[in-house]
């Protein structure tokens, strides 16, 4: 899939869950742009692999911990001096019907997909403050926008992210950084995961026909990122064939 042409050079980019799927597309993607990018997962293994692949840093760092992001922040920004672009994107699903999810499958999904997000962008505050400059860029789904059956603590992390997205849009103006989000629709290992029989009904709920591929997520990423799309915060931007209209 070939993208339209940005010009990252010299900046520095961490992607969140980037062993694989959406993460890694975008991963391949700013690297390509001239970006130095660091991949971050709780998935030693893969994000090693993947990284080698591509020509990009890995990070091992589970996103719930506290602990793991700040010396992940530590080693981006000892090694290359920076921060600008950061992408949380590391999610799971643990999808149930609402009577039958654990606590442990509510505060799991919140910890990493609405934790995560809290956690790396502010560990990332003081870097975006001296440097007058930052882009982050969320990803939130269709089903914190409109809800899904067998999603409830999905959809609660996913509308809470987009609520952060603009309240840290509006706190972070002031030092020249920007919030937004995407809501992708990709055919991942997430979606494989996705029943046969309901992953029809989605794609046939599809205006344009058929799940994205993850490499469809990176203009838009790429856009949000950019300096020209500096005017631009606190949106949530649909890249998934129309299901969101
Ligand atoms: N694929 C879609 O259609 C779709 C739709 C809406 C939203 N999303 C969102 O896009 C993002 C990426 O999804 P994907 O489809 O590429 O999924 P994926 O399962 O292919 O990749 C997710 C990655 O996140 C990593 N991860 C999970 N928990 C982590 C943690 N605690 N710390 C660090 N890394 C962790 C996984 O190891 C994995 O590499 C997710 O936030 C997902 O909710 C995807």
């Amino acid at each position: 899939m070939q993208n339209v042409s940005f010009d990252f050079t010299g900046q520095t980019v961490a992607i969140t869950g980037g062993a694989r799927g959406i993460g890694l597309e975008l991963g391949r993607f700013f690297i390509r742009a001239g970006a130095e990018v660091y991949l971050m997962d709780f998935d030693a293994d893969e994000v090693g692999k993947a990284a080698a692949e591509i020509g990009a840093h890995a990070v091992h760092a589970d996103v719930s911990s506290t602990a793991d992001i700040e010396q992940a922040v530590e080693q981006i920004t000892s090694e290359t001096g920076r921060i600008d672009i950061i992408v949380n994107n590391a999610g799971i699903l643990r999808d149930k019907v609402l009577w039958k999810l654990t606590d442990d499958d509510w505060e799991r999904v919140l910890a990493i997909h609405a934790g995560g997000t809290f956690r790396l962008t502010r560990a990332c505050v003081p870097h975006f403050r001296s440097q007058g400059f930052g882009r982050v860029i969320n990803v939130t789904s269709y089903t914190g926008l409109h809800g899904n059956t067998g999603q409830a603590n999905y959809a609660t992390a996913k509308a809470g992210i987009i609520g952060f997205t603009k309240t840290a849009a509006k706190e972070l103006a002031r030092f020249g950084v920007t919030v937004n989000a995407i809501s992708p629709n990709a055919e991942t290992r997430m979606v494989a995961s996705i029943p046969d029989g309901k992953k029809a009904e989605l794609a046939a709920a599809i205006p344009l026909g058929r799940f994205g591929d993850a490499a469809e997520m990176c203009s838009a990423v790429g856009f949000l990122a950019s300096r020209e799309a500096g005017y631009i915060t606190g949106v949530v931007l649909p890249v998934d064939g129309g299901i969101s209209i």
